[in-house]
């Protein structure tokens, strides 16, 4: 990816310090950035809690230790970076505070790690106090609104105040290096294309399991459900990698108008293709309500009306309590017209693997050792296992936005898109079906089933 000519931000300022995601993802991301060089600019936390800056480094320390182990070298530099504010972000002195911290910061990143409802009077209050300066960033976390129009209104609420160009909309999908290497997959070998489109491609389905229940986080996941928490987001981006045209640079405009128009041609989904299911158990969770209509599984069909993808179904279908944890993409090809039908052939695929581990393969049919008038299944692998050098997701978006790089991150007109899909029918109040936990979802999901059926991801222990 093209690197932003931008200048580094000075300072950082996250706002929800104190909260689940810094310690869960934010300070691990940080010690990261300190120790592969870069982070050197101070960070300064805000949060309300009650809290002074050396008990937001114990719970720094925590963090880390818990969530990838602490680097003692990279962690007390860290600790001479951070700084803390505490206060009510209706209160402007918590703001006035913050700008004496801020010092003599020019560039600041202003980082909203905080519920959406907080956005605005954040904003607000940066620009009452003068902190708003023509170089600053703010960066925001999901859910990016709940519907279109309150995305559209949070639009409105930040373009006030910063350029679009200075607004980076996090979707951590979008950072983590197998989904990011969906495109140089796609893009950087030949192979592909000749197939990749309706000529051949009969469906395509994104599978995003886990085997884990909402872990605590109840109160959220009642405001959003499996389809705002991560199809309209996550899984949307995944599929713009699976289908967008090869843009004509690679600067991060150029990548994210392929991305926009992939959702561009999408019509609103239809109540008909969406299956909504709830794992039994979910409404004794803390912070649900015993009645609850959230659903903790989708399963959805979508059509992309463009030249490339006419006619072709894409199923997207994502699950907490599943059987296993698993992100996969399978690409199925039409079965070639062939006098080897009596076979059994399975059609050829590719099949994506995001995590937990990282596969790239294709499906191919091969004779039967044992019969040679069968066919069987072969996989092509090209895998590769993580590596502990690589970036993780938070580490990435946050140092690309901290340089002013917006390639991996959602831009307005994505969002809105993304939203005017999913609205109507998150709306429509569609039936909830009970589904047992460690199963696939379900059974009314065979109303939305892929042809050949939804292959299920096996995860094999190391
Ligand atoms: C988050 C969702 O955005 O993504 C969670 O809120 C989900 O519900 C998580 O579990 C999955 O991301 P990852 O990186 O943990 O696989």
């Amino acid at each position: 990816m093209m690197k932003s000519t931008r200048p580094h931000s000075d300072t950082l300022v996250f706002f929800g310090a104190t909260g689940d995601l810094a310690h869960k993802k934010i300070f691990p991301a940080l010690q990261a950035m300190v120790r592969r060089g870069t982070l050197d600019v101070p960070v300064i936390g805000v949060a309300k809690a009650g809290w002074n800056l050396d008990q937001l480094k114990a719970r720094a320390k925590d963090s880390v230790e818990q969530h990838g182990g602490l680097d003692p070298a990279a962690f007390d530099k860290l600790c001479q970076l951070l700084r803390y504010v505490d206060g009510d972000y209706n209160d402007i002195g918590t703001f006035q505070a913050l700008r004496r911290e801020m010092g003599a910061a020019e560039r600041p990143a202003f980082y909203l790690a905080i519920p959406p409802s907080a956005f605005g009077i954040v904003v607000e209050q940066l620009l009452r106090i003068g902190c708003c300066a023509a170089d600053s960033r703010v960066i925001l976390e999901k859910p990016f609104g709940r519907d279109l129009a309150s995305a559209r209104a949070l639009n409105e609420i930040l373009l006030k105040t910063f350029s679009e160009k200075a607004i980076f909309r996090i979707d951590h999908y979008l950072g983590k290096q197998p989904v990011h290497s969906m495109l140089f997959f796609r893009f950087a070998n030949t192979v592909l294309e000749p197939f990749w489109n309706r000529s051949h491609i009969e469906s395509v389905q994104i599978t995003m399991a886990e085997d884990f229940g909402v872990q605590g986080r109840g109160v959220f996941y009642e405001q959003v459900g499996a389809v705002r928490d991560v199809v309209q987001n996550h899984l949307f981006q995944v599929l713009a990698n699976v289908a967008m045209e090869p843009p004509i640079r690679t600067d991060s405009e150029s990548i994210r108008d392929e991305k926009v128009k992939v959702l561009k041609a999408i019509p609103a989904l239809e109540a008909k293709n969406l299956v909504r299911g709830q794992f039994r158990g979910y409404r004794n969770e803390r912070g649900v309500a015993p009645d609850s209509s959230v659903e903790t599984f989708a399963a959805l069909k979508l059509h992309i009306d463009s030249w490339r993808w006419r006619g072709v179904p894409f199923f997207i279908r994502a699950g907490k309590c599943l059987g296993v944890t698993c992100t996969e993409i399978l690409i199925r090809l039409r079965q070639p017209p062939t006098m080897y039908r009596h076979y059994d052939l399975t059609p050829n695929y590719v099949r994506l693997r995001i995590s937990p581990d990282i596969v790239l393969a294709f499906g191919l049919n091969v004779t039967s050792p044992e019969e040679e008038t069968r066919s069987q299944l072969s996989e092509l692998l090209a895998g590769r296992h993580p590596c502990a050098r690589e970036m993780d997701a938070y580490e990435r978006v946050l140092t690309d936005a901290m340089v002013g790089d917006a390639t991996l991150f959602a831009r307005e007109d994505y969002v809105e898109e993304a939203w005017r899909i999913v609205d109507p029918v998150l709306k429509a109040g569609t039936p909830l079906h009970e589904y047992g936990p460690g199963s696939w979802g379900p059974a009314e999901v065979e109303r939305v089933t892929p042809p050949g059926g939804w292959q299920n991801p096996v995860v094999t222990a190391e």
